[in-house]
């Protein structure tokens, strides 16, 4: 063998070793997210099921089961994972914290990426957009055209959601009462002790299509930022793995069209148990 080549071969082994090292630091950098899923063969979902059609409960074979929505995405997640799916159902207030926590893996409750929890947690790719509606009792459907009709009344709104904000900062001069559980709010409309509740407009909807003599949809506008539009996953920032798995799901249900028919099978479904 001559110099030259000799050191051609030298040279090109030391790339290749140097290849090898990057490769293996770039498996390193990657999260053992997934993994850890995979290993107690359980994907744990945390929700707030007092949200339909997005997530509800409902009765089958004398037990109470959490269905909807985001649940049919998140069987589809774990069944890509190969693991069984654990809903945790708490209030939805303590959902950052319990994934911070790491009582659960991901949070799907209709949740919206605002600036704000961007901060402390990741999200997924979008999965629904929504607005925000002032849903009132149907005898009042044409009482509250406008700011100004809400001054001094009782409105409704569940606590750290977006509706809490935004009643607060586009309602003003009305008293905004917040609770942890959103059905409750509903149930204190319908009962006449609330003026209104600000909700999202499929929520709004659902419930008027469940209930079409008890509930309607104010004129008064509301504005919801940009920033509170679009419902996604939330995952821990570290857990980039599977963030990672996550979006590629959300991209192939979207794509074969599953998005739009769970969407529908899960209004269907509610409209169905009478929730
Ligand atoms: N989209 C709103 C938010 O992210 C409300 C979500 C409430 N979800 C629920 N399951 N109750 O703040």
């Amino acid at each position: 063998m001559g110099k030259t080549m000799k050191k051609t071969l030298g040279i090109l082994g030391a790339v290749m070793a140097l290849g090898l090292v990057l490769a293996g630091c770039g498996s390193k950098s990657t999260d053992n997210s997934v993994k850890k899923i995979q290993d107690n063969k359980t994907l744990v979902v945390g929700t707030s099921a007092d949200y339909a059609p997005f997530e509800f409960p409902i009765m089958q074979n004398g037990k109470k089961k959490i269905v909807g929505y985001d649940m049919m995405i998140a069987q589809k997640i774990a069944d890509d994972l190969g693991v069984k799916l654990k809903i945790e159902n708490t209030e939805f207030p303590s959902l950052i914290s319990e994934l911070k926590n790491n009582k659960i893996d991901l949070i799907m409750a209709g949740m919206v990426s605002t600036n704000q929890r961007k901060k402390v947690v990741a999200f997924s790719k979008s999965y629904y957009t929504v607005q925000n509606v002032l849903l009132v009792q149907k005898k009042d459907a044409d009482k509250f055209n406008n700011v100004a009709d809400v001054k001094g009344k009782q409105i409704g709104a569940q606590q750290t959601t977006t509706q809490e904000s935004i009643a607060k900062s586009q309602l003003k001069g009305s008293n905004v009462v917040t609770e942890g559980v959103l059905t409750s709010l509903t149930t204190e409309l319908s009962q006449g002790k609330l003026s209104g509740v600000v909700v999202e407009n499929e929520i709004a909807n659902n419930y008027i299509k469940q209930y079409p003599d008890k509930y309607a949809i104010a004129k008064v506008k509301l504005t919801t930022p940009k920033d509170q539009r679009s419902v996604n996953i939330a995952v821990r920032k570290s857990d980039k793995a599977l963030l990672k798995r996550v979006n590629k799901q959300i991209t192939k249900l979207e794509k074969n069209g599953q998005l739009d028919k769970m969407f529908n099978e899960a209004q269907d479904l509610q409209v169905k148990s009478g929730k």
